[in-house]
């Protein structure tokens, strides 16, 4: 019972769902911005919880990077209302709901189709849960990034705001950014433009490390949005 998780740079499927926040045609939703969507085992689970309460506290982040968000459980909207208020006291968010609607997903439907299930965690049931997967998706509706956890390991929001302002740079720059890159930092020059091409694309010029193989391939240049 496996679907095929989507390919980066394909568009992201369409789906008619029922969530918290009432039903949501997903393209009508995420139209013409940044989106992502994150997928949880099950509600009342302790790692979810404290996964969707730092998803709430971390809003304003996501909403000054334009992007707009979905969680998604494998219960019903009922399960997840009354869910909703353990995140809320436990997690000391203030308020009555989450700024994000969490997507009814109780028949497995989407995590099938989205390729999101976590074989090795298994429900009361026996059936597979659902694995903590992330989708980054481009105002185009195409997947820019995908990320699969295990159940049992929670994700760390940071690196999903790091992801999206590397994401949202390279889309427009002919850059690309290095490990442990955060914004502000040294970007590379990527390696399919020319050093004449270089030279006019970055007024802030680049530099180019030394390396044993004499092969200028390492081309460091400030962030251009900073
Ligand atoms: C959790 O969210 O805490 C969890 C869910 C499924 C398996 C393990 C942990």
């Amino acid at each position: 019972m496996s679907g095929s998780p989507p390919v980066l740079g394909s568009v992201f499927p369409d789906f008619e769902v029922d969530t918290t926040k009432g039903p949501i045609k997903f393209h009508e939703y995420i139209e013409g911005s940044w989106a992502i969507l994150f997928s949880h085992p099950a509600d009342y689970t302790p790692v979810c919880t404290t996964e969707l309460g730092t998803v709430a506290k971390y809003a304003d982040q996501f909403a000054e990077r334009g992007v707009k968000l979905a969680a998604l459980s494998c219960d019903d909207v009922e399960s997840h209302k009354g869910w909703i208020k353990d995140i809320l006291a436990s997690q000391q968010i203030e308020g009555d709901d989450l700024p994000y609607p969490i997507i009814a997903d109780n028949n497995r439907e989407l995590a099938v189709k989205l390729g999101m299930l976590d074989p090795a965690e298994k429900d009361a049931a026996g059936l597979p849960m659902t694995a903590r997967a992330v989708f980054v998706i481009n105002p185009e509706k195409k997947l820019a990034l995908s990320l699969l956890y295990p159940a049992t390991t929670g994700r760390n929001f940071d690196e999903i705001l790091r992801v999206v302002d590397s994401l949202q740079l390279t889309a427009n720059q002919k850059v690309a950014t290095p490990a442990n890159w955060t914004a502000g930092k040294d970007c590379m020059v990527v390696p399919s433009i020319s050093d004449e091409e270089a030279t006019t694309r970055f007024p802030k010029g680049f530099n180019k490390v030394d390396v044993p193989s004499g092969k200028g391939y390492i081309r460091l240049t400030p962030d251009p949005r900073a």
